[in-house]
């Protein structure tokens, strides 16, 4: 294992916080709660037991804790979790059951539920007693679990976590750079705006790409109109913030001269007001999470460049606060997107298509072989899926179909809507190329996809993907919170289909 696969800790100055300086980087690190098979001293071991397992054969428990068991009348049914004493009355180690097989949420293996003994583990040391394939999931999933999100409490990190020797024979690296990924989106959706805007996401990709070696070039404020992105300029315009378009740039070191193009594109509106077509009060009050696509971006490239994947990789992120002022592009104004296209405001609150517009535009420029956004686009995605269920557009059904597959079976999953080409005829406005909303209350999400489409021409694989960014209440894989949803599935089906 490589000494610190951790995010350096960087200061950074926050524009709202009169120059204080705030850590861009948790003080826990993903890699603080895993142990080396070779640091281990006295780890207890936690059995991983499916239903059904017969407690009086199951090798390795010691006679103490059958008899314990047994006089507790222990079933090892999901999510069941009983401490183990020794003769002396210490802690000597747990059982935890996994039920069926199946753990039903997160949907995929039950061995996904060992997310939870992190949080409910007292302090300590522990090793995961299973066979190997077993434990390797829970592993993950007990990194998963772990997360805390701890900046804003004064009281510092709190009680230390249990921490976990890492399985013998697994890839110790993949999987640390894994929950580090998702940490680090975790972390940059659960800040607040007035320490994560515009600057602070230019930042969080500065930092991922001195780490990796990738470089990063940014367009900010004024110059977005110089260098034609109009779109995100306007968005941006009426906040102090400027807005900025971030493309970071990576390429395998020694990887192949002919490695495939991969361009992920982050909605990265870091507080969503609504504009002047402003929100209610319940509708903004998680609106820090609508850079949840730029964080979910974020930790695609940190696991495409940490596991070294060989391909070519950019990530582009739009990156303004949607705000009010006297500055504020209007309902009814049009806007000359980067394109050439000329965009009719029906509505400022469908903000995020217009700065990821510009970006599509660029990007599409180069005809990658695929290409993915990200975003928190539309409250109708969740409508219709529900907050844990992002919906995923793609015209490529084979791409469709893995992504859908795999993010079941891994417990990141997606579910495919349709670009619906009856629809795109609603986007047409009287008197500009298109508008930016179909002004009825019928298939936001793909009205939404739609408008996207619309620029993407010289692209091999298009995907788009609406998520919410958010976990509503504490589960097995994570607190209630932040969550880079889809950004383990994307990264898993990438390297499916690429030789590291
Ligand atoms: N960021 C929101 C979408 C959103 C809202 C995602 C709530 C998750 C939860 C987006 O910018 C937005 O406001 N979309 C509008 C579009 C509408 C004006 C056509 C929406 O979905 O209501
Ligand atoms: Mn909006
Ligand atoms: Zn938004």
């Amino acid at each position: 294992m490589k000494k610190s696969t951790a995010l350096p800790a960087k200061t950074v100055s926050a524009p709202n916080s009169g120059g204080k300086k705030v850590d861009t980087a948790g003080p826990l690190e993903a890699a603080h709660i895993f142990l080396k098979p070779a640091d281990a001293q006295a780890v207890l071991p936690v059995w991983l037991l499916r239903d059904g397992a017969d407690l009086a054969s199951a090798g390795g428990l010691d006679t103490y804790s059958k008899a314990w068991l047994k006089s507790l009348n222990y079933k090892p049914t999901a999510r069941k979790q009983v401490l183990l004493p020794d003769a002396n009355g210490d802690l000597a180690g747990a059982v935890f059951g996994l039920g069926d097989g199946t753990s039903g949420d997160p949907c995929g293996p039950s061995e996904l539920l060992a997310g939870l003994l992190p949080q409910n583990l007292p302090a300590g040391d522990y090793r995961l007693a299973g066979p190997s394939k077993q434990v390797e999931t829970a592993a993950l999933a007990w990194g998963l679990g772990a997360y805390r999100f701890r900046r804003y409490k004064s009281g510092g990190d709190g009680a230390p976590p249990p921490r976990l020797q890492l399985p013998d024979g697994s890839d110790h690296d993949a999987l640390i750079n894994t929950v580090e990924a998702i940490w680090m989106g975790r972390d940059l959706i659960n800040t607040p705006a007035s320490d994560c805007g515009p600057d602070e996401l230019e930042a969080a990709a500065r930092a991922l790409a001195k780490r990796h070696g990738a470089t990063v070039s940014v367009i900010a404020g004024d110059d977005l109109l110089k260098q034609n992105f109009p779109m995100i300029h306007a968005v941006g315009r009426a906040s102090p913030r400027s807005p900025r378009l971030i493309d970071l740039n990576w390429k395998k070191p020694g990887g192949s001269a002919n490695a495939r193009s991969i361009t992920l594109v982050g909605k990265g509106i870091t507080f969503d007001t609504g504009g002047l077509d402003i929100k209610p009060a319940s509708g903004m009050l998680i609106m820090k999470k609508d850079m949840g696509g730029a964080a979910t971006a974020l930790a695609v490239a940190h696991m495409i460049m940490g596991q070294g994947l060989d391909v070519k990789l950019r990530l582009l992120i739009a990156a303004a606060e949607n705000s009010i002022s006297g500055d504020a592009f209007r309902p009814g104004d049009i806007l000359t997107s980067r394109s050439g296209k000329t965009v009719e405001i029906g509505n400022t609150d469908a903000e995020g298509r217009l700065v990821l517009a510009d970006a599509l535009a660029l990007a599409d420029a180069d005809s990658p072989d695929t290409m993915i956004t990200f975003a928190t686009l539309t409250g109708a995605a969740r409508t219709a899926l529900g907050p844990d269920l992002p919906a995923l557009f793609t015209d490529d059904a084979a791409f469709g179909e893995t992504l859908m597959r795999t993010g079941q079976a891994i417990g990141d999953p997606v579910w495919r809507l349709p670009f619906w080409n009856g629809y795109d005829k609603h986007l047409d406005s009287d008197i500009a190329d298109m508008n930016n909303v179909w002004e009825t209350p019928f298939a936001g999400a793909i009205t939404a996809a739609l408008f996207l489409r619309r620029f993407v021409k010289n692209t091999r694989r298009f995907a788009h993907l609406d998520l919410y960014g958010w976990r509503t209440s504490s589960r097995p894989l994570g607190p209630k919170g932040g969550e880079p949803q889809t950004a383990r599935t994307v990264f898993e089906v990438l390297k499916s289909e690429t030789t590291s």
